[in-house]
């Protein structure tokens, strides 16, 4: 018996497999590595789950054998997925499309044939509620994603829920919360301000900086999939993960010069479309229902962020 991690090779997905094994599991991942970011960066997160327990799979899941790939699995973490809001306007959508919506539904379908499968755990996100109504939004709040990539992201998720409730797939989506930490994706704002600060460059910011993130520590994301995966909760249940910060890219940008003790160059060019001024989480039924909570708080948690890509020979930090 094993568990099974799409996306190993990315951010999150490796991260989950490190703890998976060391945790004792055997761990297959699939990735497809695809050239979103310096696949060189993937490969180093691959190198670092050990060997010994766990299984790589290079395949795309839209083309891969996935009965196969299914057999005597009984956790599947979907983590595969396209990511970034602003790659997904014009032409790139359809990247979006495959990676998100086409490659969950056969995922999906080959979970219906799955004779040992007890739980799908799919990484959904906080984009599919766009600018909320409500703060802190909650999960029974209406979602209206303000960006492709949402749109993607929150037809998965609805696909994951139907398919529970007619097939009784036994899904679980978690909404994460803008996940950091080390290994944090290369496009993403705080490895970019670091990696920008570190190399004496100015910082590329997008917008004023007022906009507000809910941030959720890496550690607390592999936490709620490993407690989603552990608890008996109602097939086609969505949650919130969400750290629970609400902190201005502004105070990410004073909190940083704290660490690095200096003030930073800063460039400001234009907003992102499909970017929400907001992003707030709330966390009570995750709670309630699966007993997580935020361990890792915003400062600690981005000085972690920047040792790691301060460390000698870090990959991640010559991305
Ligand atoms: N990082 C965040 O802040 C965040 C927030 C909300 C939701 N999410 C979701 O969490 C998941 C992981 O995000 P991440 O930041 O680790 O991204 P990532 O890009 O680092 O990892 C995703 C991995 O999926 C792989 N992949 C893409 N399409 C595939 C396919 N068709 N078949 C096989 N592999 C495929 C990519 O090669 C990549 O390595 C994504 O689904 C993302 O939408 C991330």
């Amino acid at each position: 018996m094993s568990v099974l991690v799409t996306g190993a090779a990315g951010f999150v997905g490796s991260a989950l497999a490190r703890r998976l094994v060391a945790a004792g599991e055997e761990v297959i991942g699939v990735d497809s590595l695809t050239d979103y970011y310096d696949v060189a960066l993937k490969h180093a997160n691959l190198a670092a789950i050990p060997a010994a327990h766990f299984t790589f799979v290079n395949a795309d899941l839209n083309d891969a054998d996935l009965d196969e790939l299914l057999a005597g699995v009984t956790v599947v973490f979907h983590e595969a997925g396209q990511p970034g809001v602003r790659k997904s306007w014009g032409r790139d959508f359809a990247d979006y499309v495959d990676a998100n919506v086409l490659a969950t539904q056969r995922l999906l379908e080959a979970a219906r044939r799955a004779p040992d499968l007890r739980r799908l755990v799919y990484a959904s996100s906080s984009s599919v509620y766009g600018d909320a109504e409500t703060y802190p939004t909650r999960e029974v709040d209406l979602p209206r994603p303000l960006s492709p990539y949402g749109v993607t992201k929150l037809a998965a998720e609805q696909l994951c829920t139907l398919y529970a409730k007619n097939f009784a797939v036994p899904t679980v989506s978690l909404r994460y919360f803008t996940v950091y930490g080390p290994g944090q994706r290369p496009d993403m704002a705080f490895n970019r301000f670091i990696r920008a600060a570190l190399a004496d460059a100015p910082i590329e910011l997008y917008g004023t900086g007022e906009q507000v993130r809910d941030f959720t520590y890496v550690d607390d994301i592999v936490e709620a999939n490993l407690r989603a995966a552990r608890s008996e909760v109602e097939p086609g249940s969505v949650f919130n993960v969400s750290g629970g910060s609400s902190t201005s890219i502004n105070e990410v940008l004073d909190i940083l010069a704290g660490v690095a003790g200096r003030e930073f160059r800063v460039n400001r060019t234009a907003a992102v479309a499909g970017d929400v001024r907001r992003t707030g989480g709330a966390a009570d039924r995750i709670r309630e229902v699966l007993g997580w909570r935020p361990t890792v708080d915003i400062e600690s948690g981005l000085r972690a962020q920047w040792d790691s890509l301060s460390g000698a020979g870090s990959l991640a930090g010559k991305a």
